[in-house]
């Protein structure tokens, strides 16, 4: 056992975190969960990476969203949660709730992407490796493969929670009626859909407009959003430029041509709302989010300890008057 150098801040489920009921299920999860898709690869900084999931962890963050591939390079996150696993959290186990994720493209050939059993049980093999792990709290099908049959990777899911990898299972951006038909499915195998996992934020409410959020709700099953800023968009990152530690400068998924003067002059406008709230436009674009009592948490990114405890201070915004949600509302690029 490698010696602690991390000891978790003992106020930490004292600190404004709120937890809420992942649908009709048993487990809770915090408002605010943090994800690992940007910024904790192989190519940042170790050392930011463990600053931030201690952070994370001492302000009751206690869910981690990881997925096979996120880094870059691919599998790098879940290596960096492995070494952290390791260093820091090993104690505390039983506090984590982790999720990790398989469907998108991981390694060359016919089985490492979309939604075989094949794929789907090797990766989570792989990841339970990376991540220093016996068992992930919760496994998604990262996205629904067309070409699979539904029955194949959701059999899949079932037969992992019953080889005890993973204690809960999920699926994240199935169209609607995939979905639905997941709900059942692993309902009548007694193995239920824990979370929805979609994106969700002011500038794209797609899952709100196609009942995504609602059928979650009455299937008893939790939704959980993630880039509810955009992916930095929903806050001053580029009010000003391309800042060049920013997500667009650096190549991450965020393109620079997102950055449309329309899209701008929506920023601006909600920034302004926000600041006659009192707030940064991050904090009231996580709370907006929260606003819906379906959605159960919120999963951000960030790239600095600063950022994230930004964030949570969108835990004690003010409620949203019906002008303000007009606004929003009104203000779509
Ligand atoms: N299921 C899926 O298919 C899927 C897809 C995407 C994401 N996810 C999950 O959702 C998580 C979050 O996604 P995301 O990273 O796109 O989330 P996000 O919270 O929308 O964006 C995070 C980025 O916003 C900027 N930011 C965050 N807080 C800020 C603040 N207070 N002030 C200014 N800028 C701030 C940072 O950009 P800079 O880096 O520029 O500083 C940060 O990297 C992922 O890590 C992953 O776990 C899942």
């Amino acid at each position: 056992m490698i010696n602690p150098i991390y000891t978790p801040a003992p106020a930490r489920y004292d600190s404004g975190m709120k937890y809420r009921r992942c649908g009709r299920s048993g487990i809770l999860l915090p408002e605010i969960s943090l994800g690992l898709w940007h910024n904790f690869g192989d190519v940042n900084p170790l050392s930011d990476s463990m600053a931030m999931l201690h952070y994370a962890f001492d302000h009751g963050i206690t869910h981690f969203d990881l997925a096979n591939n996120y880094g870059p390079s691919y599998g790098s996150a879940e290596e960096t949660f492995g070494i952290v696993m390791e260093k820091s959290f090993a104690p505390y186990r039983d506090e984590l709730f982790i999720s990790t994720k398989a469907g998108y493209d991981m390694w060359p050939g016919p089985y490492g992407n979309w939604g075989s059993r094949k794929y789907l049980m090797a990766s989570l093999d792989q990841s339970l490796r990376r991540m220093k792990l016996d068992y992930v709290d919760l496994y998604y099908s990262h996205r629904f493969d067309p070409e699979t049959p539904l029955e194949e990777t959701l059999q899949a899911l079932v037969d992992i929670v019953r080889q005890g990898k993973a204690l809960y299972v999920g699926i994240s951006r199935w169209p609607a009626e995939a979905a639905r038909k997941a709900y059942s499915y692993l309902a009548e195998r007694d193995v239920r859909c824990l979370i929805y996992q979609g994106r969700y934020n002011m500038l794209d409410r797609a899952d709100e407009a196609g009942g995504i959020i609602s059928e979650a709700a009455d299937n008893g099953v939790g939704y959980i959003a993630f880039s509810p800023l955009a992916q930095g968009l929903l806050t001053d990152r580029y009010l000003n430029g391309i800042p060049e530690d920013s997500r667009i400068a650096l190549g991450g998924h965020l393109k620079s041509n997102s950055l449309t003067p329309g899209l701008l002059e929506s920023v601006r406008k909600l920034n302004g709302l926000a600041a006659e709230r009192g707030q940064s436009l991050a904090e009231m674009a996580l709370a907006w989010i929260l606003r819906d009592r379906k959605v159960t948490s919120v999963i951000v990114g960030a790239s600095s300890t600063s950022q994230l405890q930004r964030n949570l201070s969108a835990l004690e915004s003010p409620a949203f008057s019906d002008d303000e949600l007009q606004i929003i509302d009104s203000t779509n690029p």
